[in-house]
């Protein structure tokens, strides 16, 4: 193994991951575990070379103040407790400086210095690190992949490709609500280009069947992601011999629902989300990065940048964007209106800098003229956000001229649409999607 690692034991910090990211940051890799954590559970972890003890507001649990196990203290690594009253520490502070200046040094002091830890994390040594575990988890069994084309599955993928080749076995589900080009660009990336051993399975018609008439967004959403997984179970059952389950859990997943101090955040709701009776065993090569650096990862192995930096994108798909019961004739239009608003942010560089940008087809329709001819048809809602976390977000400001633009293409190359609506409204009390 080429990485060197700090751990840090979470004794009831909210700041773990950000301390986490900062000791990344100096080249260094860094874990959070749990407090109790045992001394041979600590030790079995590979090239550990030091430990932070990370106190906090969080460090009471069920009334009782939280602490390292003693035995901790006897393994011999170097400790630094931040936050944390630790008796059998002599390297103490109160809390990390204000400063990112300051908190760098003493950070800086600490892996260094005293652990003699070597800034030696970066993607080339996380990648040869990932091959050299997943071929020695998985010996020379078959390992499938459910391959949505978003940015996890996809590292994941290209990742798997380079450590076990045609042993890895994707699955594509095409469920009919992709945006436009997406699901060929899954096939032409990672069949044609990686030579990767991938099934792909338009299952549009069964989608579209199940969703007629169903015009609750929850129903939908539900819909969805149960036919999900009977069409990746019909697969997986057709197959023989795979004895792993490949998913793209990135870090904040695992941190987010559970380290043992924090509050849960939110539970995944994914059309990725798999049956839990498939018994596989599972194979998580991403389980350790955060956003960014699986992003770089995907570089890394070669992935092409519109695959790398695609903006998120919800399960249930444009299902969510063509509003109550789903038409062909309106989830054409949220297709072809969200394919020139994408076209038309890159060129104008809206592309990398705004979070989210889609368009939406509601289910009613309004006057208009076309050809001196009253028409009666859907209008187009486009809705462009920013946000940190998802859980707020503001309007993008776009410029007119950017606007206008996009409205007369849609208004010529859209059929059944008279009328373009800009989405102004923030989260909260507005939601991001509209279902
Ligand atoms: P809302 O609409 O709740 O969306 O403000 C917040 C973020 O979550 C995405 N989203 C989903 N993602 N399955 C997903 O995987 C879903 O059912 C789902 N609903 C919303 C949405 O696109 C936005 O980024």
């Amino acid at each position: 193994m080429k990485q060197d690692m700090i751990v840090i034991l979470d004794l009831g910090s909210t700041e773990n991951t950000a301390l986490a990211r900062q000791i990344r940051a100096l080249g260094v890799y860094s874990e959070i575990y749990p407090h109790d954590i045992k001394a041979e559970e600590l030790k079995a972890l590979p090239n550990v070379k030091g430990v932070i003890l990370y106190g906090g507001p969080n460090n009471v649990v069920d009334g009782v103040r939280i602490d390292v196990l003693p035995e901790i203290y006897e393994c011999g690594y170097p400790i630094m407790a931040i936050g944390h009253a630790a008796a059998a520490c002599s390297n103490k502070l109160d809390r990390l400086p204000a400063g990112e200046a300051e908190t760098v040094e003493i950070l800086e002091k600490f892996v260094f210095r005293e652990c003699g830890a070597e800034a030696n994390w970066n993607m080339t040594n996380f990648i040869e690190d990932q091959i050299e575990l997943v071929r020695r988890q998985v010996g020379d069994k078959k390992v499938l992949l459910a391959l949505s084309g978003g940015v996890d599955s996809s590292v994941v993928a290209a990742l798997l490709i380079k450590a076990i080749g045609k042993q890895l076995v994707c699955v594509h589900v095409n469920h009919g609500l992709m945006r436009k080009g997406e699901s060929e660009s899954v096939v032409e990336v990672f069949r044609n280009q990686m030579d990767a051993n991938l099934i792909y399975v338009d299952a549009t018609e069964r989608f579209l069947e199940k969703l007629a008439g169903v015009s609750d967004p929850e129903k939908k959403r539900k819909i969805i992601g149960a036919e999900f997984i009977r069409v990746f179970e019909e697969e997986a059952k057709k197959l023989e011999g795979i004895d792993f389950l490949a998913q793209g859990t990135i870090y904040p997943d695992i941190v987010e629902s559970g380290t043992k101090t924090a509050k849960m955040v939110k539970s995944h709701h994914n059309v990725g989300g798999l049956p839990e009776d498939l018994q596989f065993q599972l194979v998580e090569p991403l389980r350790q990065l955060f956003k960014d650096e699986v992003r770089r990862c995907g570089l890394e192995l070669g992935l092409p940048d519109e695959m790398v930096f695609r903006q998120p994108f919800p399960g249930p798909g444009l299902g969510v964007r063509c509003l109550g019961a789903i038409t062909r004739e309106r989830l054409e239009a949220v297709r072809e209106s969200d394919a020139i608003l994408r076209e038309e942010f890159k060129n104008a560089g809206l592309d990398k800098k705004v979070w989210q940008y889609f368009t939406i087809v509601p289910d009613f329709k309004s006057v208009g003229v076309r050809d001196n001819a009253r028409c009666f048809e859907y209008p187009v809602i486009i809705r462009a956000v920013n946000t940190i976390d998802a859980m707020s977000a503001t309007i993008e400001q776009v410029d007119w001229e950017v606007l206008i633009k996009i409205t007369e293409r849609i208004m010529k190359e859209v059929k059944n649409v008279n009328r373009v609506c800009y989405d102004l409204s923030p989260k909260p009390n507005a939601t991001i999607e509209w279902e």
